[in-house]
């Protein structure tokens, strides 16, 4: 109770901090995602301990102040806002919650439709005529934005069928992801600042001054809600009478007869969604008969038969419970962030690599701190900041060690760099991963010859090396076949059928510190086979245009290494290298970064494509760099592309070029 007080504390004030730079300074500090990461551990919290919530929690409050400047409306009926739920196991909660107070043991039909990052707005229509129209504001008391919401053609200014007296409409003020875009754009050339999300911008225009410059912003409607009663028994029924009087509704929503409809709606959404005109950032979901859906009522700021599906955030808060280090094939000691399992784009986490000891000290990353995690590249775990505001004094200080956590050699920091290694050659750990590497997807790739394999071969002796990967028969394996994996006869057909390889996944197979695809493919371009790289000398390395002196030694070092040296005698024994034909297509010496994702084809094959022309692939942004290949969305890369002056194609082009 203690821990949970001092816990909601510290949230609160974080919580109250983001949100007015959010809200009021239009400042956006960490993302929403994260900062709903915190509001849903308070709400969490505050559920477990009713007795905890006070009037000032971010949970009793609803955002956005009314701006000065315009003129206040004090709402007829309360704007309320929806409770969040973030999983399934969440959704299903509620239904049973609802189906408890209804006493009955199913859930009545749903209705489900798409929820719009936008901004949410009022109409009153007066006699049919838009009277005057007010955005949310606190819920209560809102704006009164009249002039600029007549700017937006999606709202009529009269209803196209006449209705005696007051009728208020509801929906949300949303712009497209391509306007969105081009006002950025516009933004960035006048030097004025850029908005951080659709939504921002939607709310950012209304509040204009000047309704010509709203117009200007192409804003769109789409209605969802009438207020008050013209007849509408069902909420399906009300998106058609919304039709009716010349309103745009959502065209994916639909009736639900259970939940599973909704699961399979919210899966097909989550995959529509990059393609779709508008930014949205879930369902919602809500009782289709408006007569329960009354009587189930409101609690606290919500209409307890609604709620909103929300989906798999890209970020969330977590807590970093410890911090272990792991040796990789190289030697490379790297801290990994053990988190407090948490869900994030859908999966949940409970590790987060760290890199190195210089990344624990930009992020200032305690033991036991409250960080953001994301996923890099939308895969990757990754730690991004670090809370420090919620630290309570416990926090435990990190220290890379000095000895090998594997075998207890000494481990150093390379010189200069930012990284630590295992000075052991032998060490165990090195070979584990070196092995797991050699059987993986850009070396061998031996089909079925995982980790799980690969650690029992070792544990059981049956390999002391890869090579000796090689010499495996099916005997070995067949006593593993408990691991469930492919039998022992497809594992030994699938080594075997390894056995010949290309020069390039060759050299990535041998574990050289530092040389993944792109430098394989330099070096074994540059030299054409396997014996004249083990020969090169250190000049002819650094000659090659995209290798470096840290990578020149390295692979120089290697084949002069007298543990190496035999190690590859051994595996050119059982395996043998394709003869490599230098490419000498039309694109010979062209080099190709991409940026954002392709519509036609996946970024593996462009790459390869680019390669098999003779061209070459990298990952930044140079001076040399002759091509930047642009799909949607693309990064900073394209940035830089524009500073540089490197030419900027399209996915047309491209295909054209391929
Ligand atoms: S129904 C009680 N339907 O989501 C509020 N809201 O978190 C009933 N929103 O303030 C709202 N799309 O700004 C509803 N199809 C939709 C929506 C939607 C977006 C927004 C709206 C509301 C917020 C609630």
């Amino acid at each position: 109770m203690a821990d949970a007080k001092g816990r909601i504390e510290k949230l609160k004030k974080a919580i109250n901090k983001y949100r007015y730079d959010y809200h009021v300074l239009n400042k956006e500090t960490i993302s929403i995602e994260a900062l709903d990461s915190l509001k849903h551990e308070l709400k969490k919290l505050e559920d477990e301990y009713p007795e905890l919530v006070t009037p000032d929690s971010p949970t009793q409050r609803v955002a956005g102040e009314p701006l000065k400047g315009f003129k206040k409306i004090t709402h007829r009926v309360p704007m309320l806002s929806l409770e969040d739920v973030f999983s399934e196991e969440e959704f299903s909660d509620w239904e049973k919650r609802i189906a408890k107070l209804l006493h009955i043991s199913y859930t009545t039909e749903l209705f489900s439709e798409l929820k719009f990052d936008g901004l949410a707005v009022s109409l009153v229509y007066k006699n049919g005529v838009l009277d005057y129209a007010s955005t949310r504001g606190n819920g209560k008391v809102g704006e009164d934005v009249t002039q600029n919401i007549k700017t937006i053609e999606a709202i009529p200014l009269r209803l196209e069928k006449d209705i005696k007296g007051e009728v208020e409409i509801r929906g949300e003020v949303i712009i497209t992801r391509k306007g969105f875009e081009k006002i950025n754009r516009e933004q960035k050339k006048k030097g004025e600042a850029v908005y951080a999300n659709p939504r921002n911008l939607a709310a950012g225009s209304l509040r204009q001054l000047d309704p010509k410059m709203t117009a200007s912003r192409n804003l769109d409607f789409h209605a969802y809600d009438i207020v008050g009663d013209i007849g509408q028994k069902t909420h399906a029924r009300e998106h058609e009478i919304l039709r009716e009087l010349g309103f745009k509704t959502d065209k994916e929503a639909h009736i639900a007869k259970k939940p599973e409809d909704i699961f399979k709606f919210k899966e097909k959404i989550e995959y529509l969604r990059e393609k779709l005109e508008y930014e949205i950032d879930g369902l919602v979901i809500q009782i289709n008969d408006n007569a329960i859906f009354d009587k189930l009522g409101v609690a606290g700021k919500a209409p307890r038969g609604a709620i909103a599906f929300k989906f798999a955030p890209k970020e969330a808060t977590t807590i970093v419970r410890d911090i272990l280090v792991q040796v990789g094939r190289t030697g490379k000691l790297t801290p990994v962030a053990v988190l407090e399992p948490i869900q994030v784009g859908g999966v949940t986490i409970s590790r987060a690599s760290l890199h190195n000891e210089e990344e624990i000290r930009r992020l200032g990353l305690k033991i036991g701190d409250t960080v953001i995690v994301g996923r890099a590249g939308d895969v990757i775990p990754d730690v991004r900041k670090v809370l420090k505001e919620l630290r309570r004094g416990k926090e435990r200080e990190f220290h890379m060690p000095k000895q090998c956590p594997v075998c207890g050699h000494k481990a150093e920091r390379d010189k200069g760099g930012p990284l630590t290694f295992c000075l052991n050659k032998k060490c165990p750990a090195k070979h584990r991963e070196g092995i797991y590497h050699f059987v993986g997807k850009n070396a061998f790739d031996i089909d079925g010859l995982g980790p799980k394999i690969v650690d029992v071969l070792l544990d059981e002796g049956l390999i002391q090396d890869a090579a000796d990967i090689f010499d495996l028969i099916e005997g070995d394996i067949k006593p593993l076949e408990r691991f469930g994996e492919k039998s022992a006869e497809n594992i030994i057909r699938a080594i075997h059928a390894k056995e010949k390889i290309t020069l390039p996944r060759f050299l990535i197979a041998l574990g050289i510190l530092h040389v993944g695809e792109e430098t394989a493919l330099d070096l074994a371009d540059r030299f054409g086979a396997q014996e004249k790289i083990k020969e090169a000398s250190l000049e002819e390395i650094n000659d090659i245009e995209n290798i470096g002196d840290v990578v020149t030694k390295s692979v120089y070092d290697w084949f002069r290494d007298p543990y190496n040296k035999r190690y590859l005698e051994k595996l050119l024994r059982r395996v043998s290298i394709e003869k490599y034909h230098q490419p000498s297509g039309k694109l010979k010496g062209k080099i190709f970064v991409l940026t954002g994702s392709l519509e036609t084809i996946t970024r593996g094959e462009a790459k390869a494509r680019v390669r098999k022309l003779g061209g070459k692939t990298s990952e930044s942004v140079g001076k040399d760099t002759d091509f930047v290949v642009a799909g949607s969305e693309p990064g900073s890369k394209l940035d830089k592309a524009q500073k540089l002056g490197v030419k900027i194609i399209d996915e047309k082009e491209f295909l054209k070029m391929i």
